[in-house]
Order: structure tokens, then C-alpha cells, then sequence
């Protein structure tokens, strides 16, 4: 059975073998040429067909630690600074790298009308973005590859700590979309980054980001900046959903965290940046080659 979560925005996905558009099937979405994908019984769809993907996906840990540390609201501010950045009114608002789908929730929580797509390469994270909002639909996908989406089916697509694909974010965004970008910038956790060793913010990041995003134009750019008071689990949590994951000892995070004061005031600094279609024709579906990635450290 399809859920009612799917069923809201099956309309705007597309075969990512045929691009022909996809149906509901039974228990699983197809298109006129035979290709099928299951829906998972969590109510998450995957498009990926069987090629290995980026190796980026977060693992059940990060997931893990994402939900505890976000569900707690130590973030809210940030998520509130998200939704203030989509523009109001119905239409759709695709999430690129949703993680766990919490921004996306915020976001549709204050757009009744709205629709969400949240797009992730971790089944993990998806699992938690299909029950994330009663009107968000999560699809399992590569966001380098040429999104599953019709041209101009969005009106929104936001992006939190997450690769972006400026050509299909393009592509898939209506006349007068918004990209919604967060970035994490270099004062971010300050006290911590020390302290614990984490991989820290390049402070080339930001013009990084708008180089990559070739077609769009920067219309906004806000400084989120908020104290967050955490104990020590809070601390170990924030670390193991991030980037530093991939790169702290386990044992080590242990002993630091434990020598910290307990609760320990940290800095959470963002800059949430709005990017509107450059005026020009509409680039091809596209992904992006490796060189044309940027990583991110969010
Ligand atoms: C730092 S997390 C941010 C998640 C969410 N936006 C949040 O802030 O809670 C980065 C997310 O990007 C996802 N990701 C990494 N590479 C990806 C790719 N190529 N395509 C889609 N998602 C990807 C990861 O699985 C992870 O959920
Ligand atoms: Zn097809």
C-alpha cells in the first residue's frame, strides 16, 4: 500500500531510467515502460537502481545521533530562519541531503498548502524523513545524478549541510523558486572545535558554495548565530551527526566530552543564503562530474 505520504508528490517524480512520469502500482510507483520501484514498508521510495553510490550516505550512527541531538530543538532557531527564507503559499519544496527531514518539517508545519520531497542517499535518514511530516513524500537518491523531478516542479528546494547540484536545482525549481542554502560558517561550535579536535569551517567555504552554483544568482544571505547550551551526551551527539563522524576516534570523543563542564555554552552559526534562478534559458538535466563536486563540512 502506498501511503498517503507518497501519494502527495508522485505526481512531480519521473523513471530515472526512462524519465517518463511514475504511477502508483500496487505497492510500489511505476512508469508506461515497465520500470518499478518498491515502496518500502516505512513509506520511503528508492529510485536508485542497483549502481553503487557516493560513499557519503550517513550511516545508522549519524542518524542516530541527528534525530537525538535535533529532536531535542537545540537547532529550532535555525530551522525557523529555514522556513522564513521559503517563500509562503502552496507548491512543492524539495530537500536535497534531508537527513532526517527536520527542516523540512518546519518548513511545511508553517505552509499548509505545501507539498515536501525529501531526497537522501542514506536509506538510514530516509526512514525517519517518511514519517517527518504528514505531507512529505522521501525518496532515496543520489543528488550528483539528474533528480527523478520534472522540470519546474518546485517552488523551493532547500539544501542544510549537503552536496548541491546547482545545474538540477535549476532545473527542477519553477519561475520565481528559491534555493535555500545553510552553511555552517567558521565560528561554528568554536568552543568546541579545539577542544575536540573537529574538522573546522574553511573560511573560503562561502565563496566556494556560491561558485558551484552556477545559474543562480545570491538575492539573500543571513547570519543565524545562536548560544546552545549542551550537556555532555549533547556535545558527543552534535560531534558523531557531523562531518567529524567520519574522522574522530571513538574512545578519544569519550575521554574529551567526559573532561568538559557540564552544561558547556556553545556557539551555533550558520549563514542561510537565498539563491533565485539567473535569468538566461533553463541548463539540461545533468550531474555532475567529480571535479565539479564540492565537499561539504557541514
Ligand atoms: C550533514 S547531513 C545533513 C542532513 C540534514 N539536511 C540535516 O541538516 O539534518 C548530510 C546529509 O546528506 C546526505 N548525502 C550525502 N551525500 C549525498 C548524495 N550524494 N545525495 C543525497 N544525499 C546525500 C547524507 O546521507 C546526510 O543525510
Ligand atoms: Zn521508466
Amino acid at each position: 500500500m502506498m501511503g498517503a505520504v507518497l501519494s502527495d508528490v508522485v505526481g512531480v517524480l519521473i523513471c530515472p531510467v526512462c524519465s517518463a512520469g511514475l504511477e502508483p502500482r500496487g505497492g510500489s510507483l511505476g512508469c508506461v515502460n515497465g520500470h518499478r520501484f518498491d515502496i518500502a514498508r516505512q513509506g520511503y521510495v528508492n529510485l536508485l537502481t542497483g549502481a553503487p553510490h557516493t560513499g557519503t550516505a550517513d550511516t545508522p550512527e549519524m542518524v542516530r545521533a541527528r534525530e537525538a541531538f535535533l529532536s531535542a530543538g537545540h537547532f529550532a532557531p535555525l530551522a525557523e530562519a529555514v522556513a522564513d527564507a521559503v517563500p509562503y503559499g502552496p507548491g512543492l519544496v524539495v530537500d536535497a541531503g534531508a537527513g532526517t527531514g527536520y527542516y523540512l518539517a518546519e518548513v511545511l508545519d508553517r505552509r499548509p498548502e505545501a507539498a515536501g520531497l525529501a531526497l537522501d542517499v542514506s536509506k538510514h535518514a530516509l526512514r525517519r524523513a517518511a514519517r517527518a511530516h504528514e505531507r512529505a513524500g522521501a525518496v532515496v537518491w543520489d543528488v550528483w545524478r539528474p533528480l527523478p523531478i520534472r522540470d519546474g516542479a518546485a517552488t523551493a528546494v532547500i539544501n542544510v549541510f549537503a552536496p548541491r547540484n546547482g545545474p538540477e536545482f535549476r532545473r527542477v525549481l519553477g519561475p520565481g523558486g528559491v534555493l535555500v542554502v545553510v552553511t555552517p560558517t567558521p565560528g561554528h561550535l568554536r568552543e568546541l572545535v579545539g577542544r575536540l579536535g573537529l574538522l573546522s569551517v574553511d573560511e573560503r567555504k562561502e565563496a566556494r558554495t556560491a561558485a558551484a552554483l552556477s545559474g543562480f544568482a545570491p538575492r539573500r544571505r543571513r547570519l543565524t548565530e545562536f548560544p546552545v547550551r549542551l550537556a555532555r551526551a549533547d556535545v558527543a551527539a552534535v560531534v558523531l551527526m557531523g562531518p567529524s563522524a567520519w574522522h574522530v576516534d571513538p574512545g578519544r570523543l569519550g575521554e574529551d566530552v567526559a573532561a568538559l563542564p557540564e552544561p558547556l555554552e556553545v556557539t551555533a552559526s550558520f549563514h542561510v543564503s537565498e539563491y533565485v534562478p539567473e535569468s538566461g534559458g533553463v541548463p539540461q538535466t545533468g550531474g555532475v562530474p567529480e571535479s565539479g563536486r564540492v565537499p561539504d563540512s557541514g
